[in-house]
């Protein structure tokens, strides 16, 4: 495609995100939370998600929601976490556009402001949760010190990993979380309505990694994927770390000892869990897959492949 067609095409897909954006806006109050509490009598997390299925002992039903819960409550901890950074970096981007395209700023401010907005919903819900709860969770990431060390790479790794993570929660909607019909129903319209607004960013992440794509050349961008790799390790780092902190809450207050050989089970199956949901279904994603194979070579391929085998290994 030429220059002058592609951003034809771009300036009509940022007008699209505009005009749905507008159209789907929702607020936090009115649409999603509706004076509803959560009902701690049901599950948050589908089991397709959590792979409590992959434990080798059976829980009781009692647990199983437990561990759901659990896991349901990180999730919206991980999605303000990664909110932090994402805004930053699209709100610096937009820059680019700011005597440009006014449209394609446009888009990138909306996305800013909903993600703002997702933020500040997740911080309530945190404070919905813990309520509801057994005290000790704790979410061990601080937003602002994973964004200082994301913020330090590449815009290409970013975008790479912003792109990865916005395919994610999309996947996680329309195959786990949108044909539960047991779950909470408003953990499950917190998604729904996430779910809306991603939509849109999915497809700016691709048109400003494509733009930021064309301005490397085959060096600086042989040294950006070594820095997705390093970002993918840093995520990694993040879910071992959360993982064990749940898996030990979770052991502490199901209400039942479990012997060693259990517990670590029980921890092993939240690392596969938290490896799948925020690095393994978003980089299996055949979107992604598609985008980033139009960047990089094959060798570049093979060695983000190996990187992510260790992670893969786990997850059965
Ligand atoms: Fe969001
Ligand atoms: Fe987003």
């Amino acid at each position: 495609m030429s220059h002058v067609a592609q951003h034809t095409t771009d300036t009509s897909r940022y007008a699209k995100c505009v005009e749905v954006s507008k159209r789907i806006r929702w607020d936090t109050d009115r649409d999603v939370i509706r004076g509803r509490t959560f009902d701690f009598g049901k599950k948050f997390l589908p089991d397709g998600l959590s792979k409590v299925g992959q434990l080798p002992f059976a829980l009781t039903v009692d647990e199983q929601r437990l561990f759901s819960q659990v896991q349901g409550r990180t999730y919206a901890n991980m999605f303000a976490l990664v909110e932090r950074f994402i805004g930053a970096k699209v709100l610096e981007i937009s820059r680019g556009h700011w005597l440009g395209d006014q449209v394609a700023l446009e888009a990138l401010v909306r996305l800013t402001d909903e993600e703002l907005k997702h933020q500040e919903m997740f911080r309530r819900l945190e404070t919905m949760m813990a309520p509801g709860m057994p005290e000790g969770y704790r979410f061990l990431p601080q937003p602002n010190d994973v964004a200082q060390a994301v913020l330090a790479s590449s815009t290409w790794a970013v975008l790479a990993l912003t792109c990865d993570i916005e395919l994610f929660s999309q996947a996680h909607y329309r195959s786990s979380i949108e044909p539960e019909t047991q779950i909470d129903p408003l953990w499950k319209d917190v998604f729904l309505f996430h779910w809306k607004e991603e939509s849109q960013h999915a497809i700016l992440d691709e048109i400003e990694w494509l733009r930021e794509n064309e301005l490397l050349d085959a060096a600086q961008r042989d040294q950006a994927v070594n820095e997705l790799i390093a970002l993918v390790g840093a995520v990694d780092g993040i879910c071992q770390l959360q993982a064990q902190a749940d898996a030990e809450y979770f052991v502490r207050v199901a209400g039942r000892s479990f012997d060693a050989e259990r517990q670590q089970a029980i921890q092993r199956t939240m690392l596969a869990a938290y490896r799948w949901q925020y690095i393994l279904s978003g980089v299996q994603d055949a979107r992604f897959l598609g985008i980033i194979g139009s960047m990089i070579t094959a060798e570049q391929g093979a060695r983000i492949n190996a990187a992510l085998a260790p992670i893969a290994g786990a997850v059965h």
